[in-house]
């Protein structure tokens, strides 16, 4: 049987481009999210996220999962930039975005705001989720939970609309026999972040994922490597992972890594690969199967 590839990396927060904030967002979140970022630029390093990028590249996997957080401020300037940025990595129909929190802070309105990444999002040229992508033996379930919050609140919706159709994709049977990978930003387990960053409907998504199972989950957000899991059909465990940033620098809290998810029938093994201090580059952290941690 011969093995899928999919890499997962997530909150790249790509550098503001000069110009990503006006003097008529005083006073707005934008404004206190770019007093947040004087302190994370530290944090978030493009040469980091150079050299993640080079080295996932390198690994030539089948697909790319994007677990939202691509700018820090949505403004209009940020989301085109990081359009360019997505289009220096490859072909669109490689790689999926799922937007996250960040993204969505003072973007366009509910219907258009991610249309500039549209090529990014899904398949059928829509900005509406779920999106669902079949690559290979895997159907991709790309889900957004990124909303615009409250000042200090980063939490994440999906909305009951989102949900009932993501119930009746996940029971659609034409994905029965695929490996079913669910994507989104914010962690669906309880207790993986804070509550003020939490998904606030995480028990209605946890009741359609225990209804209709699905083999992994991937999400960002969190900026740590976690390794969880929800409940599925009849006792089944989903496991959820999380990856931390992809620009962190190797002296913070959780070094920038990204993850290679080989996909082979049902099992799956993960390549954890980052970087660490005082060494060049991104070496390989560690490698494990999801039996290890579900089995
Ligand atoms: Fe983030
Ligand atoms: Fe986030």
């Amino acid at each position: 049987m011969s093995i899928y590839r999919i890499a997962h990396l997530s909150d790249p927060h790509l550098p503001p481009p000069p110009g990503a904030f006006r003097w008529k967002d005083v006073f707005t979140k934008r404004l206190l999210s770019r007093i947040a970022w004087r302190r994370k630029r530290k944090v978030h390093r493009p040469e980091v996220l150079a050299a993640l990028v080079a080295d996932l590249k390198a690994a030539g996997p089948d697909h790319v999962v994007i677990s939202g957080d691509l700018t820090n401020f949505a403004s209009r300037t940020e989301i085109a930039a990081a359009r360019t940025w997505l289009e220096s990595l490859g072909n669109p129909t490689d790689f999926t975005v799922s937007p996250g929190n960040h993204d969505a802070l003072a973007g366009s309105a509910e219907v258009e705001r991610f249309a500039t990444w549209t090529p990014w999002l899904g398949d059928n040229g829509a900005t509406d989720f779920p999106q669902v992508r079949v690559r290979g033996p895997v159907a991709i379930f790309n889900l957004c939970s990124a909303v615009r919050t409250a000042p200090h609140l980063a939490t994440g919706r999906l909305g009951e609309e989102q949900l009932s159709r993501l119930d009746a994709l996940l029971g659609d049977p034409t994905y029965k026999n695929l490996f079913r990978l669910v994507t989104l930003h914010h962690p669906p387990q309880k207790g993986a972040v804070a509550k003020r960053k939490e998904l606030e409907d995480q028990a209605e998504l946890r009741k359609i994922l225990a209804k209709h199972g699905a083999d992994l989950v991937l999400h960002g957000h969190a900026h740590e490597s976690l390794i969880g899991s929800v409940p599925g059909p009849n006792g089944a465990v989903i496991p959820v992972l999380g990856v931390p940033s992809a620009s962190s620098g190797p002296r913070g809290h959780s070094p920038a890594r990204w993850h290679m998810i080989e996909i082979e029938g049902r099992q799956v093994r993960v390549v954890a690969r980052g970087v660490e201090p005082d060494r060049e580059g991104l070496s390989e952290l560690g490698r494990y199967t999801l039996t290890d941690i579900s089995g």
